[in-house]
């Protein structure tokens, strides 16, 4: 099988390409990213000479190339995972949001449509759903209802995938995911930003008052889910994928910190995100139901094990902070 991977050169992309090189040695891969900010092929430097994998640097939103792409490889299953991630990125403007997201899913389903491809995986999120109060969880059947510009514009991508399904048959799935920390993650998202702040003792900015809860998963977890959809996940589904792992913003900085030994007097409360979800939690009973999937990672051993990649690999993050990141940094956070 030859699987055509977008936004492969991101956080997840990065660690799924790997993932499925080392545990299906009889596919190939191709990966199609564009190389925005978040794309970085050092992710991917140990695959890079791998004959079964290609890389080609490129827009979802370029018909023809992708095209050109499906007819040379003869593609049959595409993963979408390109996409604009950042949710302060969102509000400070939304339009590659719209463009990337949502055309640029529409772009791959009219394409996976005319050249009849036989699977079409949608990687969305959780945050679709919008926030929860203190109790629940997020299954498959709450009503969507997204709250930032970045939310809204997977949602329209869920709403595109669901209707490409309903109206031609084409066999889509899509996957909602809780937020992931590991390897490879940029960073400008909360694990690797306070890992790289704490190391570097610089302060660390918590939103508000440091109680909004995300639930986290180890980007491992996530691949292995992706796969199990990939292979076995019913045609026109939607699958919940999380790791039952509920942590409020500031009890996961206090633990970073206590990992390495840094004070807590680190910590710096910053303005809050406008519109800021309060708790995102996820009930993944289906997929581990259905598909038999379920997370091999304690949160414990996961972020223990991620700032120990971070404190090896501080080559890799100090290069992004050096570059463009500073000027993003230094926008978000003024006047904070
Ligand atoms: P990321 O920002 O690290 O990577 C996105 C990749 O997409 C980058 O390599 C970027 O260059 C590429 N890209 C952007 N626009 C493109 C375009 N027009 N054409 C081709 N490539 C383009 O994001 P991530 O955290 O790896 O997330 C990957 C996917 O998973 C996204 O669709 C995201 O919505 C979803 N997701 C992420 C999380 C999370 O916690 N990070 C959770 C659930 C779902
Ligand atoms: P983030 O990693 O941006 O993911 P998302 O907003 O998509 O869930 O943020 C995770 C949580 O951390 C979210 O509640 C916002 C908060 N946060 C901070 O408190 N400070 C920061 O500097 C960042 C980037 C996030």
């Amino acid at each position: 099988m030859t699987i055509l991977i977008t936004g492969g050169a991101g956080f997840i992309g990065s660690n799924f390409i790997q993932y499925m090189l080392r545990k299906h040695p009889e596919y190939r891969i191709v990966n199609v990213d564009k190389l925005t900010y978040a794309g970085n092929l050092e992710n991917l430097e140990e695959v890079e000479d791998d004959p079964r994998y290609s890389f080609h640097e490129g827009d979802i939103c370029d018909r023809p190339f992708i095209v050109e792409l499906l007819h040379k490889y003869r593609i049959e299953t595409l993963v979408n995972f390109a996409a604009e991630s950042h949710v302060d990125r969102s509000i400070h403007g939304a339009s590659e949001f719209v463009r990337t997201n949502i055309v640029g899913t529409n772009v791959l389903l009219e394409i996976a449509k005319e050249h009849k491809l036989k699977k079409f995986i949608q990687v969305s999120t959780d945050e679709v759903y919008g926030s929860l109060g203190a109790e629940g969880k997020f299954t498959e059947t709450t009503p969507i209802h997204p709250n930032s510009p970045y939310a809204a514009s997977k949602a329209s991508a869920d709403m595109l995938v669901l209707a490409y399904h309903h109206t031609f048959g084409l066999p889509v799935v899509i996957t909602r995911c809780s937020n992931n920390y590991g390897p490879y993650q940029f960073p400008e998202k909360l694990i690797p930003l306070m890992i790289a702040n704490a190391l570097s003792d610089k302060p660390l900015p918590v939103y508000g008052d440091g109680m909004n809860v995300r639930d986290w998963i180890h980007v491992a977890d996530h691949c292995t889910a992706i796969d199990a959809v990939l292979h076995h996940g019913a045609i026109g589904q939607v699958y919940n994928i999380g790791g039952n792992s509920e942590r409020a913003n500031l009890d996961l900085v206090k633990l970073i910190l206590h990992h390495l030994a840094k004070p807590e007097s680190l910590i710096t409360f910053v303005k809050d995100r406008p519109g800021h979800d309060r708790r995102y939690a996820i009930d993944s009973s289906k997929i581990q139901k259905e598909l038999g999937w379920k997370p091999q990672y304690s949160f414990e051993q996961g972020l223990k094990e991620t700032i120990g990649w971070y404190q090896k690999h501080q080559s890799w993050w100090k290069r992004i902070l050096s570059g463009e990141y500073q000027q993003y940094y230094k926008k978000m956070y003024e006047g904070r």
